[in-house]
């Protein structure tokens, strides 16, 4: 594994390195993407390898423009041609019906393919240099946090990445918004980096969908995901309060009035360390940092971490689908 800087030659050499079918960690605005060229079988089973990932799971197809989106799938409506040219580049996948040529091994089979046209300008440099579309998840062993910046893929995932291309953090640090665009109304499958209000704006109102349904055909539903191994407890926003830590913990609060929330409340003492996500209180800034924070927290020997809810709009909607995930049940 090699971490290269994002120059000129070293964008050629990581393109070169995803056609020759190997596997490349790329920056995103969301979070860094394990790369394979999608039509690779081989180097796509790789990536499954590379995160312990029940293959049952599909991956999101990266183009670095609208023009290589006919390469993988089908624009289904003028609304969804609407969607695409209204908020990409950004942190919106869309699930949409998928073309023959991509293979069942990127998709589990299914018909339709999540295609994403991310806004970091590496990123899109590297796949033009591909010249490929590039199946990219999370470069994180499933299940675990998400990386948002390259020591945490290097950390994570060392010889099982070829190399890591280093754009420095991550500036939305949570993964991309799922919208299932192959039927109306659309469907978001996973809250994340695009807040659900700003898709509704273009294309109006869309459903959430349920994560108690039973059958989740986005592993982004299951329950347990983005885990720290240190034991995670969520509460509800102002209840801290009335946790009971025991043993050596940390609190996760989201911003300065939720750390004086609990100092008033004569519970801050009971943490050996106080983390605020935000402290000027920003769900942007909450949702840069989230991932970063619980890394840090998970290597500090803590015996349990302690975590608030953030407000349910914008951005905390996913911080808090993170956080939830990240729990004990
Ligand atoms: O921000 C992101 O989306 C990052 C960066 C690297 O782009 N990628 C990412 O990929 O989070 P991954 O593989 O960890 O999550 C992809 C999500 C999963 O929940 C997967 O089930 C869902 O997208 N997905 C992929 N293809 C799908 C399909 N055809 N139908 C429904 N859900 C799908
Ligand atoms: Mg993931």
């Amino acid at each position: 594994m090699e971490i290269l800087s994002p120059s000129e030659a070293n964008i050629r050499r990581a393109g070169e390195a995803l056609a020759r079918g190997l596997l490349v960690a790329i920056p995103t605005e969301t979070v860094y993407g394990l790369g394979a060229n999608a039509f690779d079988t081989r180097a796509v089973a790789r990536v499954f390898e590379a995160k312990a990932r029940p293959s049952f799971d599909p991956l999101i197809v990266h183009v670095p423009d609208l023009e290589m989106v006919d390469r993988v799938a089908y624009i289904p409506s003028a609304k969804v041609r609407a969607l695409m040219e209204g908020r990409w580049p950004g942190p919106l996948t869309l699930i949409l019906p998928k073309r023959e040529a991509v293979p069942d091994l990127v998709t589990s089979g299914l018909p339709s393919v999540a295609v994403r046209l991310p806004a970091n300008e590496i990123a899109r440099a590297v796949i033009r240099a591909a010249g490929l579309p590039i199946a990219a998840p999370s470069a994180n062993p499933f299940g675990y946090l998400s990386p948002t910046r390259a020591d945490h893929v290097a950390r994570m995932l060392g010889e099982r990445v070829d190399l890591i291309v280093d754009g420095g953090p991550c500036p939305i640090g949570v993964e991309s918004t799922v919208l299932d665009a192959t039927s109306e109304p659309f469907t978001v499958l996973r809250p994340g980096g695009m807040p659900v209000e700003s898709i509704e704006e273009l294309v109006g109102p869309v459903e959430i969908l349920d994560r108690s349904v039973a059958t989740p055909t986005s592993p982004g539903q299951l329950p347990s995901h983005y885990a720290p191994r240190t034991p995670l407890y969520l509460f509800p926003r102002g209840g801290l309060a009335a946790a009971r830590p025991r043993g050596r913990a940390a609190v996760l609060l989201f911003d300065q009035a939720a750390l004086a929330a609990l100092e008033a409340a004569g519970r801050a003492g009971d943490y050996a360390e106080r983390r605020l996500l935000a402290p000027d209180g920003g769900l942007i800034e909450a949702a840069a940092s989230l991932f970063a924070e619980l890394h840090e927290l998970d290597q500090g020997g803590f015996d349990a971490i302690y975590a608030e809810r953030l407000p349910e709009t914008g951005l905390g909607r996913a911080v808090n689908d993170r956080l939830y995930k990240a729990s004990e049940k």
